[in-house]
């Protein structure tokens, strides 16, 4: 039976300097359906937070946006003042109802983002801060150096993006250092390949998400079915295995509102591929 405790999934210094579990928790879904609103049992989300650290999970990523503000919220309520625990936030993509996303990349909404995260924290300085989407209607320049400007001022320690090309990084990491990056990514999802090659040549922390999705993959008789039926494991929990092997910057953050999920998401960091199954994984989806 796999022990229950996120170590298993090894460490990573986001920046080079803070030090994670590297399989996470995704906040999103702690909130209404849509990602909109309080969830439907606010104990039971409140629930999931406070086992977090009992699971070994020290590492936390949520955004202004879901709820809105709600996650965040919740996030303080249930473990302010955050003893070992990093939490990620982001901003930059504006709420108008259940699962509608608008991207505002201007300067002094990113600013307000990070000053209202803060306070709903009730922290002094966000450990990483990601730039939730890169806005198209304004100047990447503005939006790269309106984080740079707070970094510099204490707000930020780390900053992240999600959702970007090599070329976005590279054009961002002439205004700051890119600790990590948020793309999606999952088993049966491979297009940020060349993106996450990069961040593993340079050391940036990249987060998947959307990590337990496997597609057609998740389907009995699949690769991925067989072999989790092999390990006597779930076909997310062989699916967590995977994005831990394929990176050594690899920070996976499976989302639940359920204890019981997070539990079985937790042992997956406790899952070993041996090599043939891995590249089995590898080549079930080009
Ligand atoms: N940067 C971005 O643009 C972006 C976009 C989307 C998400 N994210 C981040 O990535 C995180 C993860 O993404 P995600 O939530 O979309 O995908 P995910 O973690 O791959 O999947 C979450 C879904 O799977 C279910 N689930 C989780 N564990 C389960 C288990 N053990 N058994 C059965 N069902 C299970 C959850 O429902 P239950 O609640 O019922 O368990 C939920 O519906 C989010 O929390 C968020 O922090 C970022």
């Amino acid at each position: 039976m796999a022990s229950i405790n996120a170590a298993a999934s090894g460490t990573f210094r986001i920046g080079g300097d803070l030090e994670v579990n590297r399989l996470g928790f995704g906040a999103m879904r702690i909130t209404g359906d849509g990602i909109w609103g309080e969830p439907k049992d606010r104990n039971k989300a409140l629930a999931v937070l406070k086992k977090l650290p009992e699971v070994g999970v020290n590492f936390i990523d949520t955004a202004d946006s879901y709820g809105p503000y709600v996650s965040e919220d919740l996030i303080a309520e249930a473990l302010h003042p955050y003893k070992g625990l990093v939490v990620a936030t982001k901003s930059g993509l504006t709420r108008h109802g259940p699962n509608i996303w608008a991207p505002v990349g201007r300067p002094e909404y990113l600013r307000q983002g990070v000053l209202m995260s803060l306070r709903r924290l009730k922290i002094e300085r966000i450990d990483l801060w990601q730039l939730h989407r890169v806005d198209e209607k304004v100047p990447a320049d503005e939006q790269f150096d309106v984080i740079k400007q707070m970094q510099k001022e204490g707000l930020i320690r780390h900053a992240g993006l999600s959702e970007v090309s090599v070329e976005q990084i590279e054009a961002a990491q002439k205004f700051f250092k890119v600790a990590t990056v948020q793309n999606l990514y999952n088993l049966g999802n491979r297009q940020s390949e060349a993106v996450l090659d990069y961040c593993d040549k340079h050391d940036i922390g990249f987060i998947p998400w959307f990590p337990l999705a496997a597609g057609e993959l998740a389907k009995e008789g699949s690769v991925l079915s067989k072999i989790a039926q092999k390990l006597g494991a779930t076909n997310g929990q062989v699916a967590i295995a995977w994005l831990l092997e394929r990176s050594k910057v690899m920070l996976p953050i499976p989302g639940t509102g359920d204890p019981e999920h997070l539990e079985e998401n937790v042992k997956g960091a406790s899952v070993k591929l041996s090599k043939e199954d891995f590249e089995a994984l590898e080549h079930a989806v080009k």
